[in-house]
């Protein structure tokens, strides 16, 4: 099933008081960011079924490689735009992003993104940018995993820089309070009600020891039983790699992270936090009523973060290996 975006685009002019110059203004901001669904229809007819294989290969072999796709896109994103900036190795010109806090010793699947790139190297050589290859695969990983699913808006071009520090400042931090997440969403554009939709996505995937120790063993707001049970993989001291799922169906792409949360089983502290404050734990309390809700809001979510800053036109390159620029 599939749901549009443009209704709730509509929904907030007419419930704004907004002249006509202003609208004008907004769609051509929409039509400035040059991403169209059908970019490689006839440069890479198959880019979009190559992706999809090879996705559904890695997942299948490892459930966890869904999630690890969804960040990938996500870590992306979230600094200096959509340009896959995340999977360039370190030069000696500029330090990249892959050793910041955020991503050190935890962000993953760099391989799956280069045997589809190699892939489609093969098929359509020079045309299929990493970026987009990130976009395709989080869509398609939410796919695999019983989610929902959305059209992914393409061509994007890759950057041929990095930033170790932009990493490091830009990705929210697991021990931020709710305000603090509200202004990490909102300097990217997005309301705090996409910001707990977007936090969905920790409806699969796993978080180490090291991120939640102090939560379960600190924390008030946190069922017992369940601390305990986590506690279990996760001593006191030690054990800081060991692994726990982010929420009761890790496997799954649903709205029980939501119902987690109503139950006090939010595993980081951030997450926790979303269902702490007036302002969003109302929304919290609806997703974990209403799987739909939280799957359409999802896909316009997503849509809306991977047009964060694209790089179009002649800016940028294709990089024939992900790794490092041309
Ligand atoms: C709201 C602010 C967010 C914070 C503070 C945050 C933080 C984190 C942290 C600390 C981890 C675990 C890393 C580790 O233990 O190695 C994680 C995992 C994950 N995050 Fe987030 N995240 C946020 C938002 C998002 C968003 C917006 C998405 C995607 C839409 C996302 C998708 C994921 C996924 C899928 C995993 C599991 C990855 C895996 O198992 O490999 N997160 N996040
Ligand atoms: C949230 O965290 C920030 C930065 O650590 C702090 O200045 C602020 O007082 C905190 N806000 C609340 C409501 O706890």
């Amino acid at each position: 099933m599939k749901f549009s975006c443009f209704g709730k685009v509509m929904a907030f002019f007419s419930s704004s008081i907004l002249s006509f110059s202003t609208l004008f203004l907004f769609m051509l901001g929409i039509a400035s960011a040059q991403l169209s669904s059908n970019f490689y229809s006839n440069s890479c007819p198959t880019a979009l079924s190559i992706i999809r294989g090879a996705v559904n290969t890695a997942v299948s072999k490892e459930n966890r490689m869904g999630a690890s796709l969804l960040r990938l896109h996500f870590h992306d994103c979230f600094v200096n735009g959509c340009d896959a900036s995340v999977l360039l190795d370190d030069t000696t010109s500029f330090k990249g992003e892959k050793t910041a806090r955020p991503n050190a010793n935890s962000l993953r699947g760099y391989d799956v993104i280069d045997t589809i790139k190699s892939q489609l190297e093969r098929e359509c050589p020079g045309v299929v940018s990493c970026a987009d290859i990130l976009a395709v695969a989080a869509r398609d990983s939410v796919v695999k995993l019983h989610g929902t699913t959305w059209t992914v808006p393409l061509g994007r071009r890759d950057a041929t820089t990095a930033s170790f520090d932009d990493a490091t400042k830009n990705l929210p931090s697991p021990t931020l309070n709710l305000t603090a997440l509200k202004s990490a969403f909102s300097n990217k554009g997005f309301t705090a009600s996409e910001m707990v939709t977007l936090s969905g996505g920790h409806t699969i995937g796993q978080v180490q020891c090291s991120v939640i120790r102090d939560r379960i063993y600190k924390e008030n707001n946190i069922d017992s039983n369940f601390a305990a049970s986590i506690k279990k993989n996760c001593p006191s001291t030690g054990g800081d790699t060991n692994l726990s799922p982010l929420d009761q169906t890790t496997g799954v792409f649903d709205n029980t992270y939501f119902k987690d949360l109503v139950n006090k089983k939010g595993l980081m502290h951030s997450d926790q936090q979303l269902f702490n404050g007036v302002s969003t734990y109302s929304q919290v309390n609806t997703y974990s009523q209403n799987s739909a809700k939280f799957f359409s809001d999802f896909g316009c979510a997503m849509i809306k973060m991977g047009n964060l800053s694209p790089l179009t036109g002649s800016k940028g390159e294709i990089r024939t290996n992900c790794r490092k620029t041309n």
